[in-house]
């Protein structure tokens, strides 16, 4: 099978990064990106590199070499379905937020009307690959909408999660430890495997069957996840006990059966994956009545929101157990640094339990707009949206956020924060000024002789 035409339905933050790669890499092979969401196509094709949608530090290199050369983006799904060789599915899954399984199990509502759109369009054989991470046993489920509803047409389905992780996706695309293929017809296995071997050693093009594909997507992150909550569960203990995370993660991480990534204290993980791929785990572990293996993974989600929960009662325990009326500098918003990616971010719940102390939070984030930092807070639902404005103030200039705070919480790890002129800014803070690094960020920055009263998670 050879493959000269791509389509990707999804143009978010792993459609997008990803296709954009793949188009790069292969010039002979012309890569079409739609999106039923009009503005992001319209920012994709701006000419301005700086607006596209998704922030990734190289990205818009890549997007200027290949746009318009073999890469394209377009909102004209049906047209490219219809003339792609292969059609990735790179669609969000959110928690279903209704119904059986609310809460828990992902919503495969996209999903399902992207098979029926590929079946109505389709009018030649297609490989259709499962790029979004899905429970294990979707493909069964494509397979049958693709199979009953196409023209008559051959459709082969390959499971292909996408392992990048914001802030370092091009350089995860660029330089993988590995690519999953899964699928059952080997001349469709082998056609995604000559596309990555363009740029990646064979070697590190993993085939399996569709099901260990699937399920393998959900363990990788459930085991990152893990690891985030296990050293944030010895951060408090570590607190108790004058022991310090930071070195405590470098103490066990220099043993090789453990290794040193992944082992940074926080004030919780966010993102848009280990939440809801781990919560759709449990759920389908439940859904076999393996109630054991439900509760095992539960834990890692619970500690979790415990830790985001203590970071905020810290705040306020520490700041005379009243913040009402308080000015609290928020430095980050965004889930992790080098995204403008805000979903799950710990700051949102942080934030969102200081305004039930009635807080007055100024939030400075170097590439979160105002916009999305409000769409966070009005999606909780927990105040109305005239208070939330009234409440919370967002800045553009560091400085200026600062400005007269009773405390700063540091929420996310941009490496600007550090190179701050941090004794001009106590100087125009309250006092006593405190700093609650939620990153373990600023602990080379002698915080503590400055003058400030300097709490860090872990320590
Ligand atoms: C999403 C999922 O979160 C992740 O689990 C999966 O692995 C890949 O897809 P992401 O790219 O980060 O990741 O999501 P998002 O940025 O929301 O992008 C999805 C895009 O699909 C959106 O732009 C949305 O408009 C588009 N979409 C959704 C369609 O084009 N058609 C649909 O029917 C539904
Ligand atoms: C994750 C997986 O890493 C990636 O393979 C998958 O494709 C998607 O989900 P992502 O969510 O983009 O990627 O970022 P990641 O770097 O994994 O960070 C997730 C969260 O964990 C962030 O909030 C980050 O700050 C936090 N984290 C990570 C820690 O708190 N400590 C760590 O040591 C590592």
């Amino acid at each position: 099978m050879n493959i000269t035409k791509i389509c990707c339905i999804g143009a978010g933050y792993v459609g997008g990064p990803t296709m954009s790669v793949i188009a790069q890499k292969c010039p002979h092979i012309t890569v079409t990106i739609v999106d039923i969401n009009e503005a992001r196509i319209a920012a994709w094709n701006d000419s301005d590199l700086t607006k596209l949608p998704v922030y990734e530090p190289g990205l818009a290199e890549v997007v200027a070499e290949a746009r318009g050369r073999n890469l394209f983006f377009s909102t004209d799904v049906d047209t490219a379905i219809a003339e792609a060789d292969m059609v990735f599915i790179s669609v969000n899954t959110p928690t279903k937020t209704y119904g059986k399984g609310k809460g828990m199990a992902a919503d495969l509502k996209f999903i399902e009307l992207c098979a029926r759109q590929i079946a109505a369009a389709a009018t030649s054989d297609k490989i259709v690959v499962e790029k979004s991470t899905l429970p294990v046993r979707t493909a069964e489920a494509l397979k049958s909408i693709l199979h009953n509803t196409g023209n008559g047409v051959n459709f082969h389905i390959l499971s292909n999660p996408e392992f990048l992780a914001e802030g370092t996706a091009v350089q995860d695309l660029h330089n993988p430890d590995r690519v999953l293929i899964g699928g059952e017809t080997p001349e469709a296995v082998n056609a995604l495997v000559d596309i990555y071997a363009t740029w990646v050693p064979r070697e590190r093009v993993l085939t399996t069957n569709l099901w260990s594909s699937e399920l393998s997507k959900l363990t990788a992150n459930a085991f990152l996840a893990q690891r985030v909550s296990s050293i944030n569960a010895i951060s408090e203990l570590c607190e108790r006990t004058g022991a310090n995370v930071d070195e405590v993660s470098r103490a066990i991480g220099t043993d090789s059966r453990i290794g040193s990534k992944f082992l940074k204290a926080s004030v919780g993980f966010g993102g848009s994956c280990f939440q809801k791929d781990i919560l759709n785990l449990v759920y389908i572990a439940r859904s076999y009545g393996l109630h054991e293996v439900a509760h095992y993974w539960e834990q890692v989600i619970i500690m979790n929101d415990h830790q985001k929960q203590r970071f905020a009662d810290n705040i306020v325990q520490t700041m005379y157990n009243t913040v009402s009326g308080k000015k609290i500098a928020f430095l980050g918003w965004a889930f992790k640094k080098d995204t403008n990616d805000t979903r799950e971010s710990a700051a949102i719940y942080v934030a969102d339990s200081l305004l039930d102390e009635e807080a007055n939070i100024i939030v400075y984030d170097p590439k979160v707009s105002a916009k999305q930092i409000y769409a966070d807070l009005d999606y909780l639902c927990t105040r109305s949206p005239e208070e939330n404005r009234r409440l919370v103030t967002v800045i553009e200039t560091p400085y200026e956020a600062i400005q007269g705070a009773h405390a700063i919480a540091v929420l996310t790890e941009w490496d600007e924060f550090k190179g701050y002129d941090w004794k001009r800014i106590k100087d125009n803070m309250m006092k006593p000024a405190f700093v609650f690094d939620g990153r373990k960020l600023l602990a080379n920055n002698n915080l503590s002789d400055i003058g400030f009263n300097y709490y860090a998670i872990g320590e």
